[in-house]
């Protein structure tokens, strides 16, 4: 996100405005840096995003009749539905939240209040309100901060020069690790829990003191004492709070909710009715199905910053559906969810590309751990080749589990170097095809190995 430096109010209404600008194939392009494949499912998801985006160009009342057409996306194990949903949310510049739909089910009847999704996204929009706001008034704040503590180091009767020298020597950080005493406020840290028997609602627990203090305006202070850089870091830090209007940030952060909000339901296939003989669960996870409903329709959710309304939030489901399918879902809900999109298995050829080609693959990040110990690992092409090979085939004789089998794999190849790495300290391996069938041949071979120890 720019976020603009300059401060006038157009600036800053425009920044309540601004979502990612970036088009559909910027998107898709994006998303290729770590995720292989499933190239339908990366361009429904940079068309829903980019609808809204176009959706704010078009004048009222027609943009309130414009809803979003939510997602779901069906793919096996491990082939990188929840992989799309992360890295989605780093692009989207909106407030995201991802939920797991079984955490639903699992407290009581029908568990956690679905509603507190929606609150969870408020909280999310707030405080990311609140930080690109310190951010316009960073310099405003910083310098407040910089008169503050030279108050302090000069007190308040000093002359003009001496005031003058201080700072001089404050701006050329010629005092940086001078202690000086500053008095910063505590704040106490409010803790929330649920009502027993009523999912959800929360109430936070604050003392009464605590109460009466914020009533009357009044914060406890404490006495520090720190160095001038860290005084500069807590005064702006407080400077800033003060200078941000805190019902702005709340109504922007309402709008950015209700207006841009993405809301990722992974595992919604675990809360399909499995049989027609319903048992508690199955009636429990129906249950949850019902709850979501609503939400994904359009309704008006209470939360503690005012009603948010959930009716042009973008939702995406996701869920493997190898035991159910999507049509055991309750029939309204398929209906919310109107985009389908499949994401295949993952070929061997896919693995080796998720090793080669992604921006942050195992082999980078296992070359990247084993560096800090002073041990090189160098893989080689046909190494990996033969990883991607054995990936598949164990796959294929134990169980799919797609992209993941490189994880077991990957680690059982390099357990022991990772074992004896502190004492191996300059040493270059050499992964190779060769030493891959060493160490991990056998394994992938013998299906009754491989299903234990792979
Ligand atoms: N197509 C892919 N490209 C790159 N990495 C992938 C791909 N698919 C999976 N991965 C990697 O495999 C691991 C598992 O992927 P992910 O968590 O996205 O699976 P999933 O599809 O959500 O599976 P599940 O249905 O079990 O939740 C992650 O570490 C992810 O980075
Ligand atoms: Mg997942």
């Amino acid at each position: 996100m720019k976020i603009d430096k300059n401060n006038s109010s157009q600036n800053q209404c425009k920044d309540r405005r601004t979502m990612t600008s970036l088009t559909p194939s910027q998107i898709v392009a994006e998303l290729d840096r770590f995720i292989i494949g499933h190239s339908e499912a990366k361009k429904a998801v940079a068309i829903a995003l980019r609808n809204r985006w176009r959706r704010q160009q078009v004048p009222s009342p027609l943009r309130e009749e414009i809803l979003p057409k939510n997602i779901l996306m069906i793919g096996p194990t491990g082939v990188g539905k929840t992989e799309i949903a992360r890295r989605l949310s780093r692009l989207a510049d909106a407030p995201f939240i991802k939920v797991e739909a079984t955490k639903f089910t699992e407290v009581g009847y029908v568990g956690r209040d679905v509603e507190q999704i929606i609150r969870d996204l408020m909280e999310i929009a707030v405080s990311e309100t609140k930080e690109r706001n310190k951010l316009l008034f960073r310099k405003q704040a910083q310098s407040r901060a910089e008169a503050k503590i030279l108050d302090i180091l000069v007190g308040e009767n000093a002359s003009v020069e001496t005031r003058e020298k201080f700072k001089k020597m404050m701006e050329s950080n010629q005092l940086e690790d001078k202690e000086i005493e500053i008095e910063v406020t505590e704040h106490a840290a409010s803790q929330s829990f649920d009502i027993p028997g009523m999912p959800g609602s929360q109430i936070g627990m604050l003392s009464l003191s605590d109460v009466m203090n914020n009533a009357l305006g009044i914060n406890k202070t404490k006495k520090r004492t720190v160095t001038i850089s860290e005084a500069r870091q807590l005064v702006a830090k407080e400077e800033s709070e003060k200078l941000i209007d805190k019902d702005k940030t709340v109504r922007d952060a309402i709008y950015a909710v209700e207006q841009n909000g993405i809301v990722f339901i992974d595992e919604i296939d675990k809360i399909c009715a499995k049989n027609a003989s319903r048992s508690g669960a199955d009636i429990s996870r129906e249950g949850v199905q019902r709850d979501l409903l609503p939400l994904i329709e359009g309704c008006s959710v209470t939360t503690k910053y005012g009603t948010i309304k959930t009716d042009y939030i973008l939702f995406i489901a996701s869920g493997a559906f190898h035991v159910s399918k999507p049509s055991d879902l309750l029939p309204e809900l398929q209906g919310r969810l109107p985009i389908r999109v499949e994401l295949g298995n993952l070929s061997e050829d896919d693995f080796f590309r998720i090793l080669m080609e992604t921006e942050s693959s195992l082999t980078k990040q296992y070359d990247a751990l084993l560096k800090i110990e002073g041990v090189n690992l160098d893989f080689t092409e046909d190494g990996i080749k033969k990883i991607a090979e054995m990936a598949a085939i164990v796959n294929q004789n134990v169980e799919n589990i797609g992209a993941r089998r490189l994880h077991t794999i990957v680690e059982k190849l390099l357990e022991e170097i990772s074992f004896t790495a502190d004492q191996r300290s300059g040493e270059s391996v050499a992964i190779n095809a060769k030493y891959v069938e060493d160490k991990v041949g056998h394994l992938a071979i013998h299906k009754d190995l491989s299903k234990f120890i792979l």
